[in-house]
């Protein structure tokens, strides 16, 4: 199975341990309890990492299956099931493949997963995975890459720097927009420094990434049977403008 996580999994938690995951599972926490009809018990969490997000959520009392396409990414999460008390499981999955019988009252899929779902194919489909586990009037909730901002801002080059007590990374992003796909190759270059034999390692990925506007959103969420309640800035729940990057939806399935 192919994924963009082969390399950079190895450095994930460390590049991203300055993201705010507490503040965030909050937040996706507050929209599970306002949005949903019914009392939550399971929730289905698709492209679930290193499983940050769902230990989180499993210790405010939701049982939470996490799927998760790189195997890389799957084995740092693992740890965190043995650890749940029953409340968390993970298994290697594509979001757009990945069928069980089970049926959730909610799915969440955090951090750009859908925007790493490149062709309208591919969106199709793991939106059809939603629809098929969600119960009647279930919620979906889903950030994404939102189109009027990357195409306004333009995506630039970055570079981001991280240590812990052995090693220290260097992160460099340099990004090529195709217009015509409305995606963006983001191009990493990793140089990990382990800090006892200061010996460098590098690494290099391309991540697919794939904008997004809400009339695209629209439609994929119909063809599937939901239907967006709410779209609004990533944490800030501002509406959503040219400088928006990350967009969050709440969406619903029909009844019936
Ligand atoms: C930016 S990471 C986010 C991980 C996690 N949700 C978090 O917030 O830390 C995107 C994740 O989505 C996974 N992913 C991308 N496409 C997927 C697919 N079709 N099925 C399952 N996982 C997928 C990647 O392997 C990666 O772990």
């Amino acid at each position: 199975m192919t994924t963009s996580f082969g390399l950079y999994s190895q450095y994930y938690d460390l590049l991203y341990k300055d993201k705010d995951y507490e503040g965030e599972t909050a937040y996706v926490k507050a929209l599970l309890e306002h949005y949903a009809t019914d009392p939550i018990a399971q929730i289905l969490e698709l492209g679930s990492g290193t499983g940050i997000h769902a230990e989180k959520i499993a210790e405010a009392g939701y049982g939470v299956l996490g799927v998760e396409l790189s195997e890389t990414m799957l084995a740092a999460a693992m740890p965190k099931a043995a650890q749940s008390g029953g409340k968390l499981d993970f298994t290697l999955g594509d979001a757009r493949t990945f069928r069980t019988d089970r049926r959730f009252q909610a799915v969440i899929s955090l951090f750009h997963v859908l925007s790493y779902q490149t062709s309208d194919a591919d969106l199709e489909a793991m939106m059809e995975t939603v629809s098929h586990h969600l119960e009647d009037g279930g919620i979906f909730i889903f950030d994404f890459w939102y189109g009027p901002a990357v195409l306004w801002q333009r995506p630039s080059t970055r570079v981001k720097r991280l240590e812990n007590d052995e090693i220290s990374v260097v992160r460099v992003a340099e990004s090529v927009i195709h217009d015509a796909e409305n995606v963006v190759d983001v191009n990493y270059t990793i140089f990990a420094t382990e800090k006892l034999s200061a010996k460098t390692e590098m690494v290099c990925e391309t991540h697919r990434m794939r904008y997004l506007f809400l009339n695209e959103i629209d439609r994929l969420l119909t063809n599937a049977g939901m239907y967006r309640v709410i779209a609004e800035e990533w944490m800030s729940s501002s509406t959503p403008g040219t400088e928006t990057w990350g967009v969050c939806v709440v969406a619903r399935k029909n009844a019936g």
